[in-house]
């Protein structure tokens, strides 16, 4: 399977959890960071899409803005995925996977970037989404709750075994 993987990262755990996916796809899947605005190859079979769960969807500049604020490493005014997912042609036709990295509250807070980015595919007709999951990080920077990055192996794993059987 010609698998890619983009993700958004501020503090690090969402690239953490793409490298995972990564790994669980094979050997060899490209990860790319979103704000490097990477064009796709051609005769992609999946595009896998990842990033942090911000006021419960994308982050967008203001969000990125906030994480910087807080103390996160990355470029928090280089763009995001959010936009660009927006940037994708109106007639991409590769099967996406969306997946996120969020809090795990006590009160469970419904919103994630995974089906935010399932619902922005899903509106500009950019192909279809086979699946959208969330990863649980323990506090805003992190770290990720134990177990999470063998979950994202294991899903990655999946998607590949599915891509294959042509389901
Ligand atoms: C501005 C801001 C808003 C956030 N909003 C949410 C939220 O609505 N729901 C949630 O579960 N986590 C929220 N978080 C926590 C992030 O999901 C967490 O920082 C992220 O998973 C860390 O991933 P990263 O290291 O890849 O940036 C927010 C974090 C920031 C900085």
């Amino acid at each position: 399977m010609h698998a890619v993987v983009v993700y958004e990262s501020m503090w690090g755990n969402t690239r953490e959890i793409a490298e995972a996916v990564a790994q669980g796809l094979g050997e060899g899947t490209p990860v790319i960071e979103v704000a490097t605005a990477p064009a796709l190859p051609d005769g992609l079979d999946l595009l896998v899409v990842g990033g942090p769960t911000h006021a419960f969807s994308m982050s967008r500049p203001s969000t990125r803005e906030d994480a910087g604020q807080r103390g996160a490493g990355a470029d928090s005014s280089a763009p995001g995925l959010r936009e660009w997912l927006a940037g994708l042609p109106g007639d991409f036709a590769v099967p996406i996977a969306t997946f996120d990295t969020r809090v795990r509250t006590v009160r469970h807070l419904p919103g994630s970037a995974a089906k935010a980015a399932k619902r922005e595919v899903e509106r500009h007709h950019h192909g279809t989404v086979v699946d959208a999951v969330s990863f649980y990080v323990h506090d805003v920077a992190g770290p990720l709750e134990d177990g999470e990055l063998q979950r994202a192996r294991e899903w990655g794993a999946g998607l590949a075994a599915a891509g294959i059987d042509g389901s």
